[in-house]
């Protein structure tokens, strides 16, 4: 049996290279071994407060995006989450089964609750609608960033004490991290992720971002006191946080760009850094309009949702029978 992939990106603000390099890459990788799902998470993208309008638009941006890097949807499920009604039927479900104690150690909800006045129920409950998403395919395999691993071991607990209350109905899936680029940090500060919600735009390469922006940002990101360029996380952690950002752009090992960069400074460093993301960015750009102002965008994720929708009900079915549901 072929094995199943589910993961989700959030239509939020503009996807960045930590998105790409800690998630998307992998979602094109997979799409040739296994049977992938992947899907715009716009029901998680209103646990916070969304303009109807842009969030609107940032759906086909993003999916526009996940073809522009190589998903093919004759290969992949592409799909919207809003639009597989069963993902908050099985969210619900699971809210009902995970525990408030649980929840409340999720450190994703503690850091986007914190210093805010309002949270929603829903940026509480977010984990049992992830929950719901990956369960729902039966998937074997989540390719994510390392900031989910605390999300994808709730779902696999989840997943345990329900087969065990309500007889075997789901399959427990297993989290796939990429070892490294499962956590790209900031440009101007080496110990925060790199993320999309930064209020500083100099924080973060946008997939989009025009040439020179790219170059202007790497050569403006921090660096480490001493002048060397080698790989040490802990003592050096902006330039070991570049120099993986190379070699995943380039496919080369860090120990090749290290020795590359042997006795050169910082500046030809960043200069040729800046260079190989721009060559790599273009191609993706490129497409990324062409199929941004196709208008096929709708229609993809129409059949995306058709085919998503009947597996997600067979799923579903079963859930309602071992839990007791309906009439
Ligand atoms: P989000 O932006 O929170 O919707 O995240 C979408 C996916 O990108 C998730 O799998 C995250 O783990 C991954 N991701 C987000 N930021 C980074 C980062 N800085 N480095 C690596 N992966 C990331
Ligand atoms: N919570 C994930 C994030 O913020 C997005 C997400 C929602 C997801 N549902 C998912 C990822 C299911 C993997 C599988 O990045």
């Amino acid at each position: 049996m072929t094995s199943r992939v589910f993961s989700g990106i959030q239509p939020t603000g503009q996807i960045t290279l930590g998105n790409y390099l800690g998630a998307l890459k992998q979602f094109v990788a997979l799409q040739d071994q296994a049977d992938a799902y992947y899907c715009v998470v716009d029901m998680h993208a209103i646990t916070m407060p969304q303009d109807p309008d842009q969030l609107k638009e940032r759906i086909k941006d993003l999916a526009s995006l996940y073809l522009a890097v190589g998903l093919n949807p004759e290969k992949s499920t592409l799909f919207v989450q809003s639009d597989v009604s069963a993902h908050s039927e099985l969210g619900w479900i699971l809210q009902c089964l995970v525990h408030m104690g649980e929840l409340s150690r999720m450190t994703q909800f503690k850091e986007k609750g914190e210093g805010k006045e309002a949270v929603s129920a829903g940026l509480f409950t977010y984990p049992a609608l992830m929950a719901a998403d990956i369960l729902l395919y039966q998937s074997h395999l989540v390719p994510v960033g390392e900031d989910q691993k605390q999300h994808l071991e709730l779902t696999r607990d989840l997943a345990i004490r329900f087969n065990a209350r309500f007889g075997d109905t789901f399959t427990i899936p297993e989290i796939m991290l990429l070892k490294q680029g499962a956590r790209i940090m900031s440009l101007d500060d080496p110990n925060k992720k790199m993320s999309k919600s930064n209020p500083n735009p100099g924080s973060r390469i946008e997939m989009l971002d025009p040439p020179d922006v790219i170059r202007k940002k790497i050569s403006r990101a921090v660096t480490d006191s001493d002048r060397f360029i080698r790989f040490d996380p802990e003592a050096k952690p902006a330039v070991s946080n570049l120099l993986t950002i190379f070699s995943l752009v380039t496919d080369q090992s860090i120990e090749d760009v290290v020795s590359a960069y042997d006795g050169k400074g910082y500046g030809d460093f960043k200069k040729e850094l800046g260079e190989a993301l721009v060559a790599h960015l273009t191609p993706i750009q490129t497409r990324y309009a062409e199929i941004r102002n196709s208008g096929e965008i709708e229609r993809l994720l129409h059949l995306g949702a058709e085919k998503a929708r009947a597996t997600a009900a067979t799923t579903m079915e079963a859930v309602r029978k071992n839990v007791g549901l309906g009439s």
